[in-house]
């Protein structure tokens, strides 16, 4: 990985913690962090030691405050497609991630940060949380896949409220909308996340991106095809070391010990 301006990546055992570091402009996102956000997730995704991903903000009054909205005020109709499609990118990476990703979410998660947030598989935040789409304020749409994601999450009819109206909601409203799965105090949403992720990543590692790709392909194609998709997926795991080992510790009454194989 080359040097990073605005993106610090640390280790707990197998989880990389990484964080929008960029807390004069409340972790905004310049072209610059996105870039560098993608090359933070390209460079964890084939790292075997990896086997699950927090991401988060610097202080605590952020999670990400949008995109930088100096930088989106210079943009014209062609850029604009530009800047739109860096961020889909970056945030197809994070969807697309082989391991799971967690977002723990410490204050302000509004425009490009909460589609940031509901770009990555789960989601927790602290009590001082505040959610947001707030572009058409701007003027403009969410173009970083929030027109998307948000009613898959929480629904057609909230989404569009949420969208439309560009207000934030609290920590303890996210929750009631299913747009996080739990809220914690704000000292202990990194404790509280890792020992959300662990109870993910202490699972087979194969099984855990099989199940990913199945429950996303399912968003995006047919009935049919998806049950078909997660069959073949099913069938596949049965040749993998990884199923092996799960059913032989069950069988002699230990703990599992995956290799990812
Ligand atoms: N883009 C660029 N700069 C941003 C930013 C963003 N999305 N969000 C915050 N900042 C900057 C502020 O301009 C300010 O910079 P300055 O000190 O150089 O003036 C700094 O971050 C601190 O923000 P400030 O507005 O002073 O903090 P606050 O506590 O008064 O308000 C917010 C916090 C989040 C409510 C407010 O910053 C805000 O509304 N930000 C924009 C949110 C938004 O519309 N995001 C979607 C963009 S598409």
């Amino acid at each position: 990985m080359a040097d990073l301006n605005y993106v610090r990546v640390e280790w707990d055992a197998e989880i990389a913690l990484v964080t929008v570091d960029r807390q004069d402009k409340l972790n905004a996102l310049n072209a610059e962090v996105v870039g560098e956000i993608g090359e933070v997730f390209e460079s964890l995704q084939d790292d075997d030691k990896v086997r699950g991903v927090i991401l988060t903000g610097a202080g605590s009054k952020a999670f990400v405050a949008g995109a930088d909205i100096g930088e989106l005020a210079t943009m014209n109709s062609v850029s604009g497609v530009r800047v739109s499609r860096d961020g889909q990118r970056v945030f197809r990476l994070i969807e697309h991630f082989p391991k799971p990703v967690l977002a723990a979410v410490g204050g302000y998660a509004l425009g490009g940060g909460c589609e940031l947030a509901i770009a990555c598989h789960m989601r927790i935040a602290s009590e001082k949380a505040r959610f947001g789409l707030p572009e058409v304020g701007l003027g403009i749409i969410p173009g970083y896949g929030g027109t998307i994601r948000l009613a898959r999450l929480i629904g057609l009819g909230r989404a569009i409220e949420m969208t439309l109206t560009g207000e934030m909601m609290d920590a303890k409203r996210a929750l009631d909308v299913g747009l996080v799965s739990a809220v914690v105090e704000p000292d202990a949403l990194l404790d509280e996340a890792k020992a959300l992720l662990r109870k993910v990543t202490k699972n087979g590692p194969v099984a855990i991106r099989m199940a990913l790709e199945s429950i996303y392909r399912g968003l995006d194609t047919s009935t049919a095809e998806a049950l078909d998709f997660e069959s073949a997926l099913f069938g596949l795991l049965a040749s993998t070391d990884d199923m092996k080992e799960g059913m032989d510790a069950f069988l002699e009454k230990r703990k599992p010990d995956f290799r990812g194989r």
